[in-house]
């Protein structure tokens, strides 16, 4: 999705398709990548665009959203370390940055395991 003001882009999200591997496999969405260009920052665009992104999730049915990002941003859309359901990332990152987000009551039971992203992330 993109954030545009008089025809301009000026910030965009995209919502990537992510497996867990825990006894299952697990399909789950990454919020990544997300940027809004530098002289537009600090207006809201990119809460905007979580919102925007969370509820297309949900529309189309997806139960979590997995994060990779910054503990004070994503907190206040909801997310909370994934660490609590036990969910890891495939690389070393400080346990409060990495994080998910329930779209429905209990979408994220009974699940945990390491993310696997896209080759495109490698
Ligand atoms: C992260 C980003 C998309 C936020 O977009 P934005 O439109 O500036 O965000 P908002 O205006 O909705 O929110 C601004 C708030 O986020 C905070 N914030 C912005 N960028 C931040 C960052 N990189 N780390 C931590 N906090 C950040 C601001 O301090 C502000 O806090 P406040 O609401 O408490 O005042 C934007 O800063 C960006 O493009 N950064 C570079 C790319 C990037 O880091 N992408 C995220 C990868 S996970």
């Amino acid at each position: 999705m993109v954030a545009q003001i008089d025809n301009e882009i000026v910030g965009h999200i995209l919502l990537t398709k992510i497996q867990i591997i825990g006894n299952e496999i697990y399909d789950s969405l990454a919020l990544a990548p997300m940027a809004v260009l530098p002289e537009f920052q600090n207006h809201q665009i990119g809460s905007a665009l979580v919102r925007a992104g969370l509820k297309k999730a949900k529309d189309l049915k997806f139960k979590s959203v997995i994060v990779l990002g910054h503990k004070n941003y994503y907190p206040k859309f909801g997310f909370q370390k994934a660490s609590n359901w036990q969910i890891k990332c495939p690389f070393e990152v400080p346990d409060e940055a990495f994080m998910a987000i329930e779209l429905i009551k209990n979408g994220l039971e009974n699940i945990s395991g390491i993310v696997q992203y896209p080759k495109a992330f490698d």
